[in-house]
């Protein structure tokens, strides 16, 4: 269950091969079964019993054989919101436990990867358009987003509490203190900042309890520097990535307040401490937590297994919305993850802002590529160029060195030229590529990619373009048809008003959900590529930084970066309209999302089709829009109750996940989710012969009061949808409303069919979007 980092292992084995060393199994030695990280959930910590650390102890020493004692301690425990706590266990005693009254599950403790782009080649600038469209009020309600990332760099300027006014009571978080960070790096805009002991003592049952290992709020990474920026900043004027980018950079809701929970480091981040974080911001009083992690979606086994589901369950009963990205694993179909219902679920598109780099031929021709360099070539000066495989090692096949894999170029061939390379195996990624020619002393190297990658490569100094198929084969036909190629890579320029935008990122994973198909997931989509915001200022070896200066501000590229929009925007409409549920907010925004680009057009993927529900969700949030909605589908904690049963949980166990007295409905089947009061429609499975299919809905009047909604409907021929009834009259007092959707695909075409409802009163559009599976 141990799930890579967004650093290519490929490469780092390449140039470092002794890390060869740690991953040998000695197979035959071991005779006892080795006990490993487990997490054990026990459901709410808010009815009867609710949990303690000696009860935990309890029954955790009933189980270890005493002669392991040193077992016997709780390396986290849960019992703010939720109840349980991990410990090292056996398979057995893990099995043993999940069958014991009190437990609801109990899962191996997977290691969590951040959601930035495969490697960390991405990039982000602040388009000033999307973020700083909306008015703010400074005496709007306080809104406290807890941010659970690699910690935050306290000294940005994103973080500055000057406008600021006084830390709300509500908040009961703490400041903890390290050698490298002081309460007073905290202030009233950074309110809050919690660490948790590092992965390393969890890997081996420790002697002693596990008394704090050396560790800090401070973030080391600049992942959780960057979302807290991009949710919660300040606005800081003349921001830029060493001039690139240069703007206002600023943060969806300026005014809102940052509390960091460190939970991950470079090396991803422990499900047993996003559960622990996730309980802890619950206490602390957070309104909104913000999760750019996720399980591979590779692992993804269910929702009581997952780290991220049950503690964002628990949020949401407190009140508190947890909003996450989806994951970087698209462009293939059931790669998203975080999507439970009762999560808002983030995908990534483009912003209007390109950054290009321009190649120049020795014919003097001149193709713009997607790139974010400092090169130091000039006009002035050519190189030779040459392909990879016509500069291979002996023996190495051409269409290795045609990738630039690592081993596959012979330096001598390659020294002082420039690199033209494919880029068609997906295990060898950009920044392999890099290193390799870089390595083979390349001057430079032009990469080309069939699929358009969308999100530009930072190479830092080192002189590197990307460009598409049409403009790589003019390049390889310039190559072949003189004697003495050349060409020059000049540095980076950022292009504004770029079109179409927003696009869908290809890494953006895609729906539907491996889980579940009957809600539709992503939610929504938001800006995450190459997305400025604030990162920790400091220069990695490898990159080699302009005048060897560090940046203050970076650019990035992932849900990861799409997700802190979202929460941003949240936080907006919070402060807007304090009295809102969290699940009217989420509804204000996906009823209102805009599924149009900047030509007019509907919204796009990167091969320029538009995009379906599956890859963009919604659509791209429109924040001031989301301020009156008209309607909204207040999804209710029974609603994911429901969810649970009908998912096929047994009703003990999700009883004990709610502090009420619930019980399961009479009926319960999996197509019944499809009827949970979410805001899209989705159906896993209509079969063509089986007649109508009835879903229900019911909406909540936020507008005027006297109000006529109308239904209208978007639907693919051959899908009968027909709205009952289709007007719905809102008066005084009666603010509540249901409606039903019959779906009839006997004459529809198979697989998954894409449309949406509209109710309209004259001013309102409220969309409900809608996807069914015909078989
Ligand atoms: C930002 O840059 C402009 C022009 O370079 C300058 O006039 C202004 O003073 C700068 N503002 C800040 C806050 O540095
Ligand atoms: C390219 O342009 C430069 C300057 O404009 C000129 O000196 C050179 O002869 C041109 N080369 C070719 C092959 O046209
Ligand atoms: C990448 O995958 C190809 C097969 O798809 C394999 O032949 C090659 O060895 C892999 N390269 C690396 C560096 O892992
Ligand atoms: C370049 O020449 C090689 C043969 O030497 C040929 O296979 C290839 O298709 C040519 N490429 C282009 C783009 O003309
Ligand atoms: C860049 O700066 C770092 C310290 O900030 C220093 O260690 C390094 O040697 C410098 N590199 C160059 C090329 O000046
Ligand atoms: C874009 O959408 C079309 C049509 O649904 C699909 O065939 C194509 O694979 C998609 N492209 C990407 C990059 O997802
Ligand atoms: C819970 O509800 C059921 C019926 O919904 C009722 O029979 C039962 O007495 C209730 N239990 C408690 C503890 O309130
Ligand atoms: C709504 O309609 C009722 C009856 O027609 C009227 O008395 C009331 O004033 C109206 N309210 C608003 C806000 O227009």
């Amino acid at each position: 269950m141990i799930i890579p980092t967004h650093i290519p292992m490929a490469s780092l084995l390449h140039f470092f091969p002794l890390l060869h060393f740690p991953f040998i199994i000695f197979c035959c030695m071991a005779v006892k079964p080795s006990p490993k990280p487990y997490i054990v959930y026990m459901g709410s910590s808010l009815n009867a019993n609710g949990g303690d650390d000696m009860t935990h102890l309890q029954l955790l020493s009933s189980l270890i054989p005493s002669e392991e004692s040193d077992r016997k301690f709780l390396i986290n425990s849960y019992n703010h919101a939720l109840k349980g706590f991990s410990a090292f266990l056996t398979e057995n005693e893990a099995s043993v436990l999940s069958a014991h009254d009190e437990v609801v599950s109990v899962f191996p403790d997977p290691v969590l990867k951040l959601h930035t782009t495969h490697s960390w080649d991405f990039l982000e600038a602040a388009d000033s358009k999307s973020r700083s469209i909306y008015p703010h009020e400074q005496n709007s309600a306080d809104v406290i987003i807890g941010i659970i990332d690699t910690g935050i760099w306290p000294e940005s300027p994103s973080f500055d509490d000057r406008h600021i006014g006084k830390i709300p009571p509500k908040w009961k978080g703490v400041c903890m203190e390290s050698s490298d960070f002081k309460k007073s790096n905290c202030n009233r805009k950074l309110i809050g900042a919690r660490f948790y002991s590092n992965r390393a003592i969890l890997t081996k049952p420790n002697k002693k309890h596990p008394t704090e290992t050396r560790g800090s709020p401070r973030d080391s990474v600049g992942h959780g520097t960057h979302t807290a920026s991009t949710a919660g900043g300040v606005t800081v004027a003349n921001a830029s990535y060493y001039g690139l980018a240069m703007g206002t950079a600023r943060g969806g809701f300026p005014y809102a307040r940052i509390a960091s929970y460190k939970a991950c480091t470079l090396d991803g981040c422990p499900a047993s401490i996003i559960l622990k974080a996730i309980d802890d911001a619950i206490k602390d009083g957070v309104d909104i937590i913000s999760i750019s992690v996720g399980i591979s979606s590779m692992f993804q086994s269910d929702f009581l297994n997952d780290p991220i589901a049950i503690g964002a369950f628990h949020a949401e009963q407190m009140g508190v919305m947890v909003v996450c990205s989806g994951g970087n694993d698209g462009p293939d179909p059931y790669t998203i993850v975080n999507s439970a219902p009762w999560i808002f679920t983030v995908a990534a598109s483009t912003i209007d802002r390109d950054f290009e780099s321009t190649i120049v031929l020795g014919n003097n021709e001149s193709y713009e590529s997607i790139a974010i360099n400092f090169s130091p070539l000039t006009p002035g000066k050519i190189y030779p160029l040459v392909f990879g495989e016509k500069v291979a090692t002996s023996f190495t096949p051409a269409s290795d060195a045609r990738n630039c894999i690592p081993g596959s170029l012979d330096t001598k061939k390659v020294e002082g030229k420039i690199i033209v390379c494919m880029n068609e195996m997906p295990n060898v990624s950009r920044r392999i590529k890099k290193l390799v020619v870089e390595d083979a002393k390349a001057k430079g190297v032009i990469i080309i990619d069939g699929q358009r990658e969308i999100s530009p490569f930072d190479s830092g100094t080192y002189p590197l373009a990307e460009v598409g198929e049409t403009v790589g084969f003019k390049i390889l036909h310039y190559i072949n048809s003189t004697e003495n190629p050349t060409a020059t890579i000049l540095p980076s320029k950022e292009i504004r008003k770029s079109k179409p935008a927003p696009v869908v990122a290809s890494f953006s994973s895609r729906g539907p959900g491996g889980l579940t198909e009957n809600i539709l997931k992503p939610d929504i989509a938001a800006p995450g590529v190459a997305i400025l915001a604030s990162i920790v200022p400091k220069i990695e070896s490898f990159y080699g930084a302009p005048g060897n200066k560090s940046s203050k501000f970076g650019i990035k590229s992932g849900t990861s970066m799409a997700c802190p929009h979202v929460t941003g925007a949240m936080a907006y409409i919070k402060s807007v309209h304090p009295h809102w549920s969290f699940s009217m907010i989420k509804s204000a925004l996906m009823t209102t999302a805009s599924m149009s680009n900047n030509m007019g057009k509907t919204l796009t993927n990167t091969s320029n089709f538009p995009a379906n529900a599956h890859e963009v969700g919604v659509g791209e949030i429109s924040p001031i829009k989301a301020l009156d909605p008209g309607l909204a589908f207040d999804t209710t904690i029974n609603d994911h109750l429901n969810f649970l049963c009908y998912y096929g949980y047994n009703h003990k166990r999700i009883r004990s996940m709610s502090h009420r007295n619930f019980t399961c409905p009479k009926s319960s089947a999996e197509e019944l989710i499809s009827s949970i009061n979410y805001p899209t429609i989705s159906i896993g499975r209509l079969n063509q012969r089986e007649g109508p299919r009835k879903v229900k809905r019911i909406v909540t009047n936020l507008g005027s009061p006297n109000a006529t909604y109308v239904s209208s409907i978007n639907t693919p021929s051959g899908l009968l949808v027909k709205v009952v009834p289709k007007k719905i009259v809102f008066r005084e007092g009666i603010n509540i409303a249901s409606f039903k959707v019959f779906f009839d695909g006997k004459e529809a075409s198979k697989g998954y069919n894409f449309g949406d409802i509209r109710w309209f009163d004259g001013s309102h559009v409220v969309r409900v979007v809608f996807a069914v599976k015909i078989e």
